[in-house]
């Protein structure tokens, strides 16, 4: 696992919204629900949508293409009790995100 450096902090998404980062040779969608930051896979498990352009919906991540749903803490979908995205620790540190890869 390798800390990496996302973004300055103030690329953060707003409340209650999403926002995509290239990441290595991924791509990392940070969530801000209520505040509170996590980092998913930006792959969604059903048809591989883009999570990072979707939204933010009672707490969910919700993918753009067929609104799939996902914890924004466990990365597991609501859609499929076995399926869960990776999810990235990160940190918020000196202005600048991070995540651990
Ligand atoms: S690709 Fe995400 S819901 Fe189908």
């Amino acid at each position: 696992m390798a800390l990496i450096r996302l973004a300055p902090q103030s690329e953060l998404p707003a409340v209650n919204s999403v926002k995509e980062f290239p990441c290595g040779d991924k791509t990392v969608c940070i969530a801000n629900v209520s505040g509170k930051f996590s980092a998913l896979d930006n792959v969604c498990l059903h048809l591989g949508g883009p999570l990072g352009e979707g939204t933010v919906e009672h707490g969910k991540v919700v993918c753009p293409w067929y609104g799939w749903q996902y914890d924004p803490q466990t990365g597991a979908t609501t859609h499929n009790a076995n399926l869960k995205v990776a999810m990235y620790p990160l940190k918020i540190e000196n202005g600048d995100v991070l995540v651990e890869v």
